[in-house]
């Protein structure tokens, strides 16, 4: 099916604003995603410090919404400051680098945004193109401006490219929330092609496991697919074997906080399980994201796997579920090995494996 990306625009008109750049005052405004579905409160932002913070605390995750969260962090870090010279502002930068590169460990987009933005300010400032710091903080705003545009259109892409492993009728198994939320879009990664399909009037539909500790299956995937009349089933992370032997999934499609070289996909906890059940049953397993999400220098040796707070097991929303003094292990991500990888679905195409050899090829970095 031929598809124009400029008509698929007019159909799939994203409702969501979960991240919102203020230009009068410059003020990064984002959709604190922890209340939802049950609220929906904004948090007004004008420092790094407290950017990171947000990061850290879940009020905006997923890992594109993290690295677009993350450039705005760092037009923070200029915009608000008392820097008098360019020099002081590139060090600013550098300092707002690494309080929010700590934010948070797994997310490459994260990494890949503040580098993206520190490496423009330092070419801007040292081949003379600005003069001053409102000049630097103009562009450093375009710059940040540019990742969220390139992330909307590589997401219409991906879902363009994830349309050709969509038949009529098929319902997708997903992971935690790799929707419009998790990318500032409202698009998302493992929902653009269901979302490109139900814009086409292809009829598709989504179970979605319930994603514990944080629920982002059941409060997110659930809350932004109901809004937009995508016919959504939610299941306890625990049926996910059981729906998938019973036939209920066509493929699984999920998004990724890191991929790398060799097709090592890292996403949410619980994706690893889906993959190697949907290797044993037959059933395709996708995993997909945009470029930025790739890490082509790692291993899995060096990739860390972030494990959060136990009370965040010991309770659900703030009520125990469990003894106090129980020892908790709480990784909030997986790896998953290449060999239960069908394909890699990008902006720049479907990567099929050998990963090692096909990856660079696809995405353009031989
Ligand atoms: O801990 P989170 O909610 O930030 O984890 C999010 C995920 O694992 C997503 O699947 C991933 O970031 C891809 S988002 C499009």
């Amino acid at each position: 099916m031929r598809i124009d990306l400029e008509e698929l625009k007019n159909k799939i008109k994203p409702k969501l604003r979960p991240i919102i750049w203020r230009d009068e005052d410059n003020t990064l405004i984002l959709l604190d995603q922890r209340k939802l579905p049950f609220e929906e409160v904004y948090v007004e932002l004008r420092d790094p410090v407290s950017t990171a913070d947000a990061i850290k605390q879940m009020i905006v995750r997923g890992a594109p919404a993290i690295g677009i969260t993350a450039a705005y962090g760092m037009v923070l870090a200029v915009a608000h400051s008392n820097v008098s010279s360019l020099e002081e502002a590139l060090n600013e930068l550098s300092k707002a680098r690494n309080v929010l590169n700590a934010a948070r460990p797994t997310a490459q987009n994260l990494f890949w945004a503040t580098n993206r933005m520190y490496n423009k300010a330092e070419q801007l400032i040292h081949n003379g193109y600005v003069k001053s710091i409102k000049e630097l903080v103009d562009e450093l705003k375009a710059e940040a401006r540019a990742i969220f545009d390139e992330e909307f259109e590589a997401e219409l892409k991906m879902g363009v490219y994830g349309l050709e492993k969509i038949s009529d009728g098929d319902t997708i198994l997903t992971q935690c929330n790799a929707g419009g939320l998790a990318t500032g879009t409202g698009i998302g990664t493992a929902t653009a092609p269901v979302r490109v399909a139900h814009a086409l009037g292809i009829r598709v539909s989504v179970i979605a496991p319930e994603t514990r500790p944080w629920l982002q299956g059941a409060r997110l995937t659930v809350y932004e697919l109901m809004a937009d009349g995508i016919p959504v089933t939610l299941i306890t992370d625990t049926a996910v074997g059981y729906v998938m032997y019973k036939g209920m999934v066509s493929s699984v499609m999920v998004g990724a906080d890191r991929i790398l070289r060799d097709g090592h996909v890292y996403n949410k906890i619980g994706t690893f399980k889906e993959a190697v059940i949907a290797h044993e049953l037959g059933i395709p397993f996708y995993a997909i994201a945009p470029s930025s999400t790739f890490d082509l220098k790692s291993t899995v040796n060096d990739v860390k796997i972030e494990e959060r707070d136990p009370d965040e097991v010991r309770k659900i929303r703030g009520v125990p579920i469990t003894l106090e003094g129980v020892r908790v292990f709480n990784p909030v991500f997986d790896v998953t090995p290449p060999k239960y990888v069908t394909a890699l679905i990008t902006e720049k195409g479907i990567i099929y494996p050998p990963f090692e050899k096909n990856v660079p090829k696809v995405l353009g970095v031989e």
